[in-house]
């Protein structure tokens, strides 16, 4: 049995949106009353697509200043960037020897992410996620508080931790670690919505990587972007149902009585009742005042926090001196595992 501890990522790719604060860090902020919490900020992540290093520190310290807007306590629980510890890499690679070909091969995000031109796709893309399953796994993570697109990648890192075990038990037991050395840690998809669409597209997750603006709400958004972009949002000409079985075959109705809902913490039923059968413009007007309402004081502190990147990057440097003690213990015990 491993104690209970809470670890999840972001990755700092700029327009950190709605679906990243609806689908996990309302989530994260939740865990911290009942857990012992380690939020990273995933920038070993972000360079296996094209970054801009002059935009690349402005976007972890957006990442960073956005869980302390959001309500993360970076004093209580620890908020670090993922290339400050180096143990991440090191057991990247560990897991890249334990992980098969054959499991990555099934990733639907790496297909999605590469695209048609595979061949040129970088190899980090293609091992993304045994660096995510180090991520969780350095720290002995039992819990992972994320948005249903990391279901996949997610068990990728129970199977990894669970062939570690097995592959090494004779060496975990001998080295005085008992039956198992990781946690198979547990997806909590629990956010208040797990899969926030484009307001573009009801068939796509909103994305950072949107080329549309108009796709996402980000949580810098002011109250006019928030606005404009609500109005523009892709509907049908139907008004709303009153019934939550009349969203079925509807994708972007139901996505923003969705988004409503979370907002205001609502199931759908909750929302229709007062909504339906009315006009899709009276109820974006109330989702605009609502989003305004909760995502507007978030943006703003934000902005606040990232004038002072000083502070940001002493919060930086303060989590990963912590996470870096909890690493290099780790990462000790399973060089002696492995018999380095
Ligand atoms: P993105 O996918 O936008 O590039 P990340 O990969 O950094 O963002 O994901 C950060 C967290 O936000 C993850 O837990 C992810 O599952 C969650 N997330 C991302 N997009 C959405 C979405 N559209 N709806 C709900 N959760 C999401
Ligand atoms: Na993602």
């Amino acid at each position: 049995k491993f104690p209970e501890r809470v670890f999840s990522g972001v990755q700092p790719t700029g327009n950190l949106h709605l679906g990243n604060y609806l689908g996990a860090i309302v989530k994260f902020v939740e865990l911290q009353r009942t857990h012992d919490c380690i939020y990273c900020v995933v920038d070993l992540h972000a360079i296996t697509v094209p970054q801009k290093p002059e935009e690349l520190k402005a976007s972890i310290r957006e990442v960073t200043a956005a869980f302390i807007a959001s309500g993360v306590d970076p004093k209580q629980h620890i908020i670090f960037n993922q290339s400050q510890v180096a143990e991440h890499a090191e057991l990247a690679w560990v897991f890249n020897c334990v992980a098969r070909i054959g499991w990555l091969n099934r990733m639907t995000q790496f297909k999605e992410k590469a695209g048609k031109d595979r061949e040129n796709a970088s190899v980090g893309l293609y091992a993304y996620p045994c660096l995510m399953a180090a991520d969780i796994l350095l720290y002995r993570a039992t819990h992972v508080p994320v948005g249903e697109d990391q279901k996949q990648h997610l068990e990728l890192a129970r199977d990894v931790a669970q062939k570690f075990n097995l592959d090494f038990a004779a060496s975990i037991a001998a080295n005085g670690f008992g039956e198992a050395f990781f946690p198979l840690p547990e997806p909590l998809i629990q956010g208040p919505a797990t899969r926030v669409m484009s307001l573009r597209d009801g068939a796509k997750k909103m994305s950072k990587s949107d080329p549309s603006d108009y796709s996402r709400i980000n949580l810098s958004d002011d109250a006019d972007a928030i606005a404009q972009k609500v109005r523009k949002a892709k509907t049908d000409p139907e008004p709303l149902p009153s019934e939550v079985e009349g969203l079925a075959a509807r994708p972007e109705a139901d996505n923003l009585v969705g988004i409503f809902a979370a907002l205001n913490g609502q199931t759908k039923p909750e929302v229709l009742s007062a909504f339906g059968g009315g006009q899709f413009s009276a109820f974006k007007s109330a989702l605009v005042d609502l989003a305004v309402a909760k995502i507007g004081p978030i943006g703003a502190e934000m902005k606040r926090l990232t004038a002072d990147a000083a502070y940001i990057d002493s919060v930086l440097a303060d989590g990963a001196a912590r996470a870096r003690v909890i690493a290099k213990d780790n990462m000790a015990a399973v060089k002696d595992i492995l018999g380095f």
